[in-house]
This record gives structure tokens, sequence and C-alpha cells, in this order.
């Protein structure tokens, strides 16, 4: 019905050299621009201490500076969205839809502003940053078709002569949005436009490194015909803010993004609620990809570099255990070494970077005790030297891609949030043993397999307890509305983001049965 708004963003294409110098032009022009993200209710821009913002590829560089909110805007903001919640559950569904149109257009148009911040601030390359505007645009489509789609006509239903049944959905009142820093326009902006689009208020949490991407983000929703007392923005630590906001009875959901420990802790907040809270958690993985004789090497060799190291291995997704074949491993380790070495790293302003920096110094310190750990208790097979820049500096928070022989997962028991592959070895024979390891774990977000063995690939994807599986292919960048994205166990509560059930978690049902 609504299928010419069903398309994904085009993006641009980058392998036109003009469309390259024109983008390296206009980051250039915007390289010095200082930036500012303050609480934002009702259009109110609140004043404060600030915090200065310091890109991640180079510590002497301010990118801009946050006023974080104090407990009186948490108070405002909660104030502002119940109140602007009675007028925005009238609107009618294809004036929310139309706002997130407009803005998914706005995005497009604005796409290179957001790129530049989001290179600075969050230290994404281009590509990622690109991909990540392409992304937001996507959910803002996508749901505001869904809205249509879901909310428009109430769902009548058969029932006994003369009685009229119809099923029908509301917004639930005052949705809290939490995102992380690794995707900060896309995941911010998918949370939102969802919330938007099924009729709720939303007050907006954005991850403390990329605040400032996030605020421009919720100018253009607003620009596009939000009101500005239905989205609030409010920055500011999840530690110092997270229990004052998320104690408020007044809220009617939350949809969070990020760590499984955060969500543990959200979660125990809610459990005060009189009412229960729904709650929509996407979180960490431990995810694998299995190998087995029959893959084909080259590709499988590809697919594992861009799982594994795209984004600096900060995503979600990306591949943190390859199982390989004891028959094949050596041959495959040692083309994986080779891959490595072709990987540029370096400043994500730069069109020929593919790795770029790591969010901030403890996620960097983080990651070097763990290869130090590794020393010790595992085999560190390869690690690409230390990047320095031009003059000879080194001046962010890089961390080289690295690979590393384990035995078992016993060092793993938590998240590696970066460019770190860890390779075990198996018997062919003990395939079993291999998917109750991934099955142990707990978590289930992503699972790559290569094979080409259609029976090993029925027998992997029937018993593995993953969200997305990919075949044959990286096991990154899911599509909107084509890879609908989520996990399970200690990797979510689901529903899939960019998928066709997730806004009716959003929305309340009422079933009105009239006897005419
Ligand atoms: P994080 O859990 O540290 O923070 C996420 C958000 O929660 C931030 O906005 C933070 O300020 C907020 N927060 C922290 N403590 C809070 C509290 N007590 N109350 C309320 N809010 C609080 O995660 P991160 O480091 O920003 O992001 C990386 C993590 O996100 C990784 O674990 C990654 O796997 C996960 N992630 C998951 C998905 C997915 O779709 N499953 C996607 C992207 C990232
Ligand atoms: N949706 C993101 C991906 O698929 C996290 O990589």
């Amino acid at each position: 019905l609504y299928g010419e708004h069903r398309r994904n963003s085009q993006g641009c294409n980058l392998a036109d050299s003009r469309v390259r110098r024109q983008f390296q032009q206009n980051l250039a022009e915007l390289a010095y621009k200082q930036h500012q993200a303050v609480p934002l209710i009702s259009g109110t821009a609140y004043t404060g201490r600030t915090q200065a913002i310091i890109a991640p590829y180079d510590r002497s560089e301010v990118v801009g500076e946050v006023v974080n909110s104090n407990p009186q805007a948490i108070v405002d903001a909660l104030d502002a969205a119940a109140s602007a919640f009675n007028d925005w559950r009238l609107y009618l569904v294809e004036q929310r839809a139309g706002c997130l149109f407009k803005a998914a257009d706005l995005m497009e148009q604005q796409r290179m502003e957001l790129v530049a911040l989001s290179v600075r601030e969050g230290g994404r390359t281009i590509k990622d940053a690109l991909a990540e505007v392409r992304e937001a645009v996507d959910f803002c489509r996508y749901y505001a078709v869904s809205a249509l789609e879901l909310f428009r006509y109430p769902i009548n239903l058969p029932g006994p002569t003369g009685e009229e049944n119809n099923l029908r959905y509301y917004g639930r009142g005052i949705f809290v949005c939490i995102s992380p820093w690794n995707f900060p326009i896309a995941i911010f902006v998918g949370q939102v436009a969802a919330a938007l689009a099924a009729g709720n208020t939303v007050i907006a949490k954005p991850a403390e490194s990329t605040t400032l991407t996030a605020m421009a983000c919720v100018r253009i929703l607003h620009q596009a015909g939000i009101p500005e007392s239905v989205l609030q923005f409010l920055p500011g630590k999840g530690s110092e803010i997270g229990s004052q906001l998320l104690q408020d009875s007044r809220i009617a959901g939350v949809a969070f993004t990020g760590s499984t420990a955060t969500a543990h802790r959200i979660n125990r907040e809610l459990a005060g609620h009189p009412v229960i809270v729904p709650f929509v958690a996407e979180t960490g993985g431990q995810n694998f990809m299995i190998a087995d004789t029959s893959a084909h090497k080259e590709q499988l060799v590809q697919d594992v570099i861009l799982s594994a190291f795209n984004s600096a291995g900060q995503r979600c997704s990306a591949l943190r255990v390859l199982f390989l074949p004891e028959e094949t491993a050596d041959k495959i380790v040692e083309l994986v070494v080779g891959a490595i070495q072709q990987l540029r790293i370096g400043n994500p302003g730069d069109y020929a970077t593919d790795i770029g920096p790591v969010i901030n110094r403890a996620a960097l310190e983080r990651l070097e005790q763990h290869v130090e750990h590794m020393r010790t208790h595992g085999n560190v097979i390869f690690q690409l030297p230390p990047f320095v820049d031009a003059t000879g500096c080194y001046k962010g928070n890089y961390f080289s891609p690295t690979l590393i022989e384990i035995n078992d997962l016993k060092y793993l028991q938590e998240e590696v949030f970066g460019p770190i592959l860890h390779v075990i070895r198996y018997s062919s024979s003990n395939l079993d043993a291999v998917i109750d390891t991934v099955n142990a774990t707990g978590y289930g977000l992503t699972l790559g397999i290569h094979s080409r063995i259609q029976s090993t690939i029925n027998k992997i994807q029937q018993q593995v307890r993953v969200g997305n599986i990919y075949i044959n292919r990286n096991m990154i960048g899911a599509v909107v509305g084509v890879q609908p994205f989520g996990g399970m166990g200690l990797s979510g509560t689901g529903p899939k983001a960019g998928g066709p059930d997730y806004l009716r978690r959003f929305a309340v049902e009422q079933t009105v049965t009239n006897n005419i």
C-alpha cells in the first residue's frame, strides 16, 4: 500500500572520484566547527557547566561541549513529555508518519554535516558514518510505513451478528530511549523514530561520548515537524541521571541499546514500578563464525576481515571468535594474517582509512589489557604495528587489529569490544561440541557459517540460538526491513529493530466491542 515510501536510502556513490573529492572538501570545511549539546526541553535549551568532547583520533582536538542534565531538567522533561502526550496521542498517524518521511529527507540533505560530526566525535570512518546516515533514514521511512500499515485503521474482527469488534493501537505514553555511542546516528534515530511513530512522546538519553551527534539528529527531527514538546533531549551520564528518570512512575516504556550489564541495571530500576513497564533491550554479543573444510577460503577470509575489524570491531554484531577445522586452520590463519596486513589504520576522516580509533582511552586500555592477558593464556599470532600519524606522533585512541589463538572461551566471558579476533581450532568430527559451546555462552546475537555442505549449514542453523545468522557472507551491517536485527538470551529481548513487529511493542492495544 505504501510501497513508494518503503525504499532504502540510496546513499551516494563513493566509487565516483568526483563524489569523493566533494566529500573530502566538505569535510575539510566542517573540520573546525565547534558544536554544543544541551538539555532541550519543550524547545528550551538549558544552560549549565560544560564538558568538552574530545576527538577519539586526536586528544588535542575539541569537537564541542556538552551541558549535562541536572535533576530539575529531568523533572521538567518528564512534566513536558507527560503533558504533550495528551495532544500527541490525538495526532493522526498520517501526521506522525509525515514528520518521519520529512526527517528522512532532511537527513539525506544534511548528511555531510552528520557524517562530519560522527567522524569527529565518534571516530567513525567516512564509509561507516555514511552507512549510518543511510540506516537512520531507512529507520524513519520504515517505521513511518509500519505505523501507517498497523495503526491507520482499526482491525475489524468477526463476531456475532449485530456486534462490531475492533482492535486498535495507541501510543503508550512517555517512552525513554537510551542509546549507545557506537551507532550515534542510526540507533539513536531508530529508537526515537519508532517510539514517535507509535504515538509516544519521547525522552531521548544519548550516549555520553556521542551527545553532539545525537543533538544534531534531534534538531533535524524537530525541523521535520515533530513538536518540540513531544521530543525531549536529556544528555548526561547514565549512572547519574538514569535512576531519577527510570524511577518516575509516569514513564510507560524504555527502549535501550547498550551493554548487557546496563540492561540488567535498568531492568532492576523498572522492577520498582507498580505497573510493569515494557522494556526493549538490545544488548551485547559473543559472536562466532563456524567454517568447515568445504568453506571457500578466499571468500571466508574476506568475510572474516570485514566482520571482525570493520568499525574497529566496535559493532555488537562483530565477529569475536572464529572456529576453524584442524585440517585447514593453518592455511586460513596465514591468509587472515596477510589480509590484516593490508588494512589501513588511521584518521577516520581520510577516505582510505579502514580502521579508525576506538572511542576513548578507557576502551583502548581494556583492549590492551586483554591482549596482555592473552600473551600468557593464549597465543597472540599477529598484531599490526601501532599507528603513528605523518608527524610520527601517536595522538589518538588507536588499537591495532590483532589475531589471537585460544583453546577455549575461559578468558572471553565478556564482550571484547574492539578489533581483536580469536581463533579456536576444532576437530571436524566434533561439530556438535562447537554448537554447544556457542549456545553455552548464553549470548545470542549474530553467527556466521561458512560451508558448502547443505546438511552442515542446516544442522548449525537449526541448533544455534542466535538472532541473526549469516551464511557464506559477512555478518555485519543488517539492512532495515531486509535483515531485521536483534538478539536473544543475554543479547536482547527483541522485537527486532527494522522488522515488522518492532512498533507493536511501543503501543497499547484496545479492543472495542460495540453491540450496535
Ligand atoms: P553502555 O551500556 O555503557 O551505555 C549505553 C547507554 O546506557 C548510554 O546512553 C549510557 O549513558 C546509558 N546508561 C549507562 N548506565 C545507565 C543507567 N544506570 N541508567 C540508565 N542509562 C544508563 O553501552 P555502550 O558502551 O554505550 O555501547 C556499547 C554496547 O552496546 C556494547 O555492549 C554493544 O554490544 C551494545 N550494542 C548492542 C546493539 C544491539 O543491537 N544488540 C547495538 C549496538 C551496541
Ligand atoms: N545493526 C548493526 C549491524 O548489523 C549493529 O552491524
